[in-house]
């Protein structure tokens, strides 16, 4: 691994662990992975509650290695979340400065998305701290990293939650619009779609229109199916999963049609085994990279390997996430 982004290095002593943003499943095995490694290297840990909101508040906790026992297999974090207005301001972030000041802290691991590392970009420029990211959400949605935290999990979810809709679906003949989540991002839709076997999926990121979801149902009918599972991302641009399922029964009318939106039993639930390895070795990286003098940098999975990318380029890079062939796959199988 050849980190790009080194700074001149500081002696670390002390780091501040905290999640931030939506909870995903995978952010409490990645706090322990931080604690524990940075303990082996005989630094101290401060967990901070609440995000950027506890550093404004000073809302903090000493860790050592029992107080992150029995937590790899938990889902949420013990550490709390939340979305924190008053960071954007320059006050706000002067405060919670003074605050992790005053508590010896020298460098943080920032678990969370895009907006928790804004922040830490804005922040560590701003008061020259060192600071790592790792990216935590459903969504996958970050530059940087193949996969995020939370995401495989998450997938899981959705998957036993078609499985389950579809159960019901075949037995009345209905048709169900099924939304989740992923905001702007339609890799959850995507993923979990052609793994639940889904015959229609509408993703942000392409264009299929209304026009397309009603040859796909037509096409659908023509071969005799009774049931439909149709997969919404939240983020598609079609008025979302009421306005579609409206514009669907408008045009066929005889069809028995259903709406069910999954919303957040997807950010909750153990973690999977593939989240629970990859927060693992994100943790292990990220205190690995501050101690070599790596800061403003986030970790992340490309292929088999840990790699760091400056957070700049990652909050600047816009990539498509959807694998190109899984599109064209799921446009065969629901055929
Ligand atoms: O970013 C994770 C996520 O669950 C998105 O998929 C969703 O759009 C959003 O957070 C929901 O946010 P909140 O929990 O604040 O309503």
């Amino acid at each position: 691994m050849e980190p790009k982004n080194y700074t001149d290095l500081k002696k670390i002593t002390k780091i501040g662990v905290f999640t931030s943003g939506g909870d995903a499943p995978g952010m409490n095995a990645a706090i322990r992975a931080v604690v524990r490694t940075a303990i082996y290297n005989d630094l101290e840990v401060t967990g901070i509650y609440r995000g950027y909101q506890g550093m404004i508040d000073g809302d903090f906790t000493a860790m050592n290695r029992r107080s992150v026992s029995s937590i790899i297999q938990k889902g949420g974090t013990i550490l709390k979340s939340a979305r924190c207005l008053d960071f954007r301001t320059k006050e706000g972030r002067q405060q919670a400065f003074d605050n992790i000041q005053k508590e010896g802290i020298d460098a943080l691991v920032a678990i969370g998305g895009d907006g928790t590392f804004t922040g830490a970009n804005v922040f560590s420029t701003e008061f020259n701290i060192p600071v790592m990211c790792i990216p935590g959400t459903i969504d996958n949605d970050l530059y940087g990293s193949d996969y995020t935290l939370g995401y495989d999990t998450a997938n899981n979810t959705v998957i036993e939650a078609i499985d389950k809709i579809r159960d019901t679906a075949s037995s009345h003949n209905r048709v169900f619009f099924v939304e989740v989540m992923g905001r702007d991002s339609g890799c959850i839709a995507l993923n979990a779609g052609v793994g639940g076997g889904a015959e229609a999926i509408l993703l942000p990121e392409v264009n299929t229109g209304i026009d397309g979801l009603v040859e796909e149902i037509e096409f659908a009918e023509e071969r005799q199916k009774t049931s439909m599972i149709v997969i919404i991302a939240e983020g598609d641009k079609n008025g979302g999963v009421y306005q579609v399922s409206k514009q669907v029964k408008e045009k066929f009318p005889h069809l028995d049609v259903k709406v069910s939106i999954l919303g957040h039993l997807q950010r909750g639930g153990a973690p999977s085994s593939f989240d629970r390895v990859l927060a693992t070795r994100m943790g292990y990286t990220a205190v690995n990279e501050l101690l070599k003098g790596n800061t403003r940098a986030t970790v992340g999975l490309r292929g088999t390997a840990m790699i760091t990318t400056p957070l700049e380029e990652a909050l600047n890079t816009k990539e498509f996430k959807l694998d190109e062939e899984l599109l064209e796959i799921a446009n065969i199988m629901n055929k």
